[in-house]
């Protein structure tokens, strides 16, 4: 595997190796980093798919708030390269602030509506940051493909709907969550949790598989099944709740409050937004319509 930390190296290995893979096709997993087995299934879908498959390692500046762990989030790129080579990836991309960045950006990719809901109304700015930093990366690297975790389903939905909007000539490809076998999902800010607020963030996990069965209560609401998840994750004593919302999903709208959801036709997401201490944790779930 070839570590590229500058644009003009990674320019070079791609000019060199494109077209190497026997079907031709770059995978990109854009990453920020301090890799687990969550990014690693990313990989391995694209090396499953026979792609030159291109991993990025850089913490966007851009998309962390003023008093968010911008500086303090983990960092260990000896650790994420060997965890790459093992997964497939051919080439790995950590370039530096100073690289990414070499002046002020004047420029941002905004996208409107799906940004304003959930981690969006929580961060704001959060959004204008990533879709920046992954337009910069699809740039530079072209690739047929990139791949995104639904851990960050809003994520999914905004990256998509920037390439469909901007006929950016990405397929983008989403992989379901990788959890810890206890039901945790797995997220490079885990390593944060201390180990009583490990044991109550499984009320996330928890949550969402008691909501599978709460749906399909007869008569059962978006607002009862809101009422509900909230008050489970207060059972957690440490659980300090960000958001527990119930909408459409990719377009992220909210739904009537006292529709059956039986009579909803729309695919469903629950996400929720829990911090522990400084922790802020995320995780949601799909409701196929019935
Ligand atoms: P990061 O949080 O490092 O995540 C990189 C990719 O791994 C994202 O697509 C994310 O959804 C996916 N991922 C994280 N945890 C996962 C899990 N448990 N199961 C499956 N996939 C998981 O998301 C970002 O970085 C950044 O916003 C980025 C897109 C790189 C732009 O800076």
């Amino acid at each position: 595997m070839i570590i590229c930390a500058t644009i003009a190296e990674l320019k070079a290995e791609l000019a060199r190796r494109r077209g190497q893979s026997p079907n031709g096709l770059i995978g990109l997993v854009p990453t920020m980093g301090y890799l687990h087995e969550g990014h690693a299934s990313l990989m391995r879908r694209a090396a499953d798919d026979g792609a030159f498959t291109v991993v990025s390692v850089f913490v966007n500046p851009l998309q962390f708030g003023p008093n968010e762990d911008f500086e303090r989030y983990p960092r260990d790129l000896e650790r994420d390269a060997a965890l790459a080579e093992k997964n497939g990836a051919a080439l790995l991309f950590a370039p530096s602030v100073a690289e990414m960045y070499p002046a002020k950006p004047l420029t941002r990719v905004l996208i409107s509506e799906v940004t304003t809901k959930l981690c969006g109304a929580s961060r704001p700015g959060h959004f204008d940051g990533v879709g920046t930093v992954v337009s910069k990366l699809f740039n530079l690297v072209q690739p047929g493909r990139a791949y995104f975790g639904m851990k960050d389903a809003q994520q999914v939905a905004v990256i998509q709907q920037m390439v469909n909007d901007l006929n950016i000539p990405v397929e983008i490809v989403p992989c379901e969550t990788v959890r810890e076998p206890d039901g945790l999902a797995m997220s490079s800010r885990n390593v944060y949790l201390n180990a009583e607020q490990r044991v109550q963030a499984l009320v996330l996990s928890r949550t969402l598989g008691d909501a599978g069965k709460l749906l399909t209560e007869p008569g059962m609401t978006a607002s009862r099944l809101v009422a509900e998840a909230t008050a489970r994750i207060r059972t957690a004593p440490l659980a300090e709740i960000d958001y527990v919302e119930l909408l459409t999903y990719p377009s992220l709208h909210p739904l009537d409050p006292d529709l059956p959801l039986a009579e909803t036709d729309a695919q469903l997401i629950l996400a929720l937004a829990v911090k522990f201490g400084a922790t802020r944790l995320i995780d949601n779930r799909l409701f196929q319509p019935t």
